[in-house]
């Protein structure tokens, strides 16, 4: 690691003047006078890639991050020569690079500065290793707020923190420690209500300085690679995201049943604690689709085995929890155990598989089996080889989903916890050693995974979570933020990390609910799983070594208030779901914290709480014990109260009261909630109606509901079904106009509307025109129309 006296180390060397440039389609080399090179290539009107080398030439150019898929296409492409500059001219950004020193200007066609080199591009050669310590500082001007860079455990808004990032297996992390688990070097700078994003795509270890060292500085550095980073354009915050999401890739969709509730714990051994913990929820009703196995269902820790004397028959065990609606999901982790007598081990050794140290042992280091060597997943041959040995736990026995552990990679009993900086990496077909490949190794395991359940899985969809994770991890792969504790600090940091990976690309993440070392009080659960029904991945861990930690696990109150809340999760899954495709279809985070539903509102910069789940529901944990209420702060725009109905303007810092079976809830005015029966898992019912929440407002409002078969892949051929729901508000009448798109016919007939806020009493109701015979007394009580789905319009007018 280098310190800041080192970044400003004396022996720093700079660019010379541009001697030349030369455009080449959609990218501009910049030649200097001391071999510097820079390539500005124009990805699309509002990004721009800027490479450098020192060297006068470019290495061979190759990421784990980028999608190959990623759009890629400008309208507008204008490359001058001024007297002190070159400018480069898109649609939307102008990028002025001085002759003088290669510094780098990026404004708007306004002419407005968005981002600015101090230093810019700056370098300090490694003796040590070779190449450079690769360095760049930016002006940061007044009012500047930094968000993004995946799993730290601190404010959301990063002003004036340095971070760093080398995945690392950080047990019990404390608030502010950092490195974590999660490597993602992307940021978003938002100024003067303009946002633009940075993502420095470089695996060795990186470091982000935002005004941390020097008040009017941000800056970002790697110990080795190549200054390489990508600047993309929004002004909104959204596009910025969405961009970035594109660029580094989205998933697919994930069965439905995974955003259902699931239920861990190491370890829960041998098969009749499993049967014991299903059954329960079965008997208390509190739905639950997965069950997971942790490292106690191997023998001796080997990957891929089964302990016969606690799981007699896997395939039955999990046939018959799969026959009760539980999927099976197990741990599989890197470290294979030193053992001649182990199938897996042989094959690895014969075929040269293992990672091995400079001078060519083998690398060895301890894990949960003992010793262990580690496949090497940045060789492509070792990645097809892993996957083909899915097929028994997934073909043959029935597993649902694979959870990759430990895969930053750890190591046991050595001071830095990890691999020593010489272990080789085949880096696919570009060799080097740790230092560049230890960030991308738990990506590379989980792609490997991924690849191997889906083809086992198929024709339904894979499921894997892992938890290390380098960007564009997310197109394989869902994750967890690793072992917390089981604090009121630790809900803190779990609800800002939930967020911050959420607007870094990687969505599909949750924290252990009720923390992971130590054990809540029946209190402090209650709150966790409040939250954790909002986040995208809910699921309950704990270590065990500390007693139970399933929801029943304390008294009634808290078994109720679980019940209570993952019903309502339950209940939403249309809506989760929906949130997910749009996640998947266009890059847009499940969750959005303040500042990315209104940058406009400088309110919004610095909270950390309160955050938008989806695009229309407001959540704001409880935070502190004995709580009955809280301050928080309501977005603008015109809010209900989920649990009292009541409507109210937002844009305000306010009390809420709430009680200990509630959290502050709001509903967007205009929107349309879709909602589901209470399932104990999902797919247990037969349904006939479709709910739709509908909350009136004066305006207009739209809301979408995507749904399709919850597994399998003929969403991909159009089988899904889009409803389109424009909500306009009057004085005296109500205009629902209903748009559906695509295949699918979804099994249900009829929707159940419930009218939530109406201004006025109800005298007629037409559907595409026509009168609707409806029970006005009865409607005038409980407020709600059974309608059939295939309506176009229904227009509700008042007396
Ligand atoms: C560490 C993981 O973070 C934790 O979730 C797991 O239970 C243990 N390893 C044991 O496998």
């Amino acid at each position: 690691m280098i310190t800041n006296t080192e970044l400003e180390y004396k022996g720093d060397l700079y660019p010379s003047k541009i001697v030349s440039y030369e455009q080449e389609v959609d990218s501009v080399y910049f030649y200097t006078s001391n071999s510097v090179i820079l390539k500005v290539t124009i990805l699309r009107d509002s990004m721009l890639r800027f490479r450098y080398t020192t060297k006068g030439y470019f290495s061979n150019d190759f990421s784990y991050a980028i999608d190959q898929n990623h759009s890629h296409g400008y309208n507008f492409l204008e490359v001058d020569e001024k007297e002190t500059m070159y400018q480069i001219r898109t649609s939307k950004v102008i990028c002025n690079i001085q002759k003088s020193d290669l510094r780098i200007a990026i404004l708007d066609i306004d002419g407005k500065v968005i981002l600015e080199d101090e230093l810019g591009f700056h370098w300090e050669e490694s003796y040590e290793f070779g190449g450079n310590i690769v360095k760049m500082s930016k002006t940061s001007r007044d009012g500047e707020s930094f968000y993004g860079l995946g799993d730290k455990a601190t404010q959301l808004n990063l002003k004036g923190k340095r971070v760093e990032n080398f995945a690392t297996d950080q047990y019990a992390f404390q608030k502010e420690q950092d490195p974590l688990y999660k490597v993602v070097p992307f940021y978003i700078g938002l100024q003067n209500k303009q946002a633009y994003g940075i993502f420095f795509d470089n695996t060795f270890r990186t470091t982000f300085d935002f005004c941390h060292d020097r008040r009017n500085v941000a800056s970002f550095w790697a110990d080795g690679g190549e200054m390489n980073y990508y600047f993309i354009y929004g002004p909104k915050m959204k596009d910025v995201v969405i961009s970035y999401t594109d660029l580094t890739g989205k998933p697919e969709l994930p069965p439905l049943w995974t955003l259902g509730y699931h239920q861990c714990k190491w370890s829960y051994y041998p098969e009749s604690n499993v049967k014991e913990i299903t059954a329960k929820f079965r008997a208390l009703k509190i739905p639950c689709d997965a069950i997971y196995l942790d490292i106690d269902y191997m023998d001796g820790f080997r990957c891929f085995t089964w302990d016969k004397n606690h799981f007699p028959d896997p395939k039955r065990m999990v046939a018959e929890l799969a026959a009760d609606g539980f999927k099976t999901i197990v741990i599989i982790d890197p470290g294979i155990k030193v053992d001649k007598e182990y199938a897996i081990y042989k094959e690895a050794l014969d075929k040269d598989y293992f990672c091995k140290r400079a001078d060519g042992p083998y690398m060895k280091g301890k894990v949960w089996p003992g010793e262990c060597n580690f496949p090497d997943y940045t060789n492509p041959e070792v990645r097809e080889w892993w996957a083909g040995l899915f097929k028994e736990l997934v073909a043959d026995i029935g597993v649902k989903g694979v959870w990759n552990d430990m895969n930053e990679p750890a190591v046991m009993e050595v001071p830095n916890k990890t691999f020593p900086n010489d272990v080789r990496h085949n880096y696919d077909g570009n060799p080097c050693s740790h230092r560049k490949a230890h960030n991308v190794y738990g990506t590379q395991m989980a792609r490997a995974t991924y690849h191997g359940v889906k083809k086992f899985a198929y024709p339904k969809r894979p499921f894997v979570i892992t938890r290390s994770a380098y960007s564009g991890a997310q197109r394989y792969t869902s994750s967890w933020t690793g072992d917390n504790v089981a604090t009121w600090e630790h809900l803190w940091i779990a609800n800002i990390q939930v967020q911050r990976m959420n607007i870094s690309g990687m969505g599909f993440t949750g924290s252990d609910i009720g923390g992971f070392a130590e054990q809540p009080t029946g209190e402090l659960y209650a709150r966790w799983i409040q939250l954790g029904v909002f986040h995208p991945f809910c699921r309950t861990h704990s270590s065990g070594d500390h007693g139970h930690q399933e929801p029943w696990a304390f008294d009634e109150e808290v078994t109720d208030i679980s019940r209570k809340f993952i019903n309502l999760r339950y209940q939403l899954l249309p809506y989760l779901y929906t949130m997910f495709w749009q996640y998947i279809e266009y890059g847009i985070p499940m969750l959005k914290p303040l500042v990315y539903f209104d940058q406009e509102d400088i309110q919004t910069h610095y909270r950390n709480d309160e955050f938008i789940f989806g695009n229309q529901i407001l959540v704001c944990p409880i935070l502190e014990p004995n709580a009955l209420g809280r301050r928080m702060y309501v977005p603008r725009g015109q809010w209900y109260n989920y649990w009292t109905n009541l409507m109210f303007k937002g844009g305000k810092e306010m009390w809420v009261d709430t009680k200990f079976d509630e959290i502050p809830v709001f509903v967007k005015a205009g929107a349309v909630i879709p909602k589901y029966p209470v399932q104990q898992y999902v797919g247990e019912l037969d349904f006939d109606e479709l709910t739709l929440d509908l909350y009136y407002k004066e305006g207009t409002e739209k809301s979408v509901v995507y749904e399709d078969a919850q597994d399998g892949y003929d969403y991909k051929k159009g089988r899904y079904s889009f409803l389109s729901f424009q909500v306009t508000g009057k004085k005296n009448e109500l205009i629902i106009q209903l748009h559906k798109d695509g295949k699918f016919d979804t099994s249900y007939s009829n929707y159940k509307i419930n009218f939530i806020g109406l201004p006025f009493e109800v005298k007629t109701v037409e559907i595409n025109n026509e009168k609707f015979d409806f029970d006005k007394k009865t409607f005038d009580n409980v407020n709600f129309l059974v309608v059939e789905k295939e309506f176009r319009v229904l227009h509700i007018i008042g007396v």
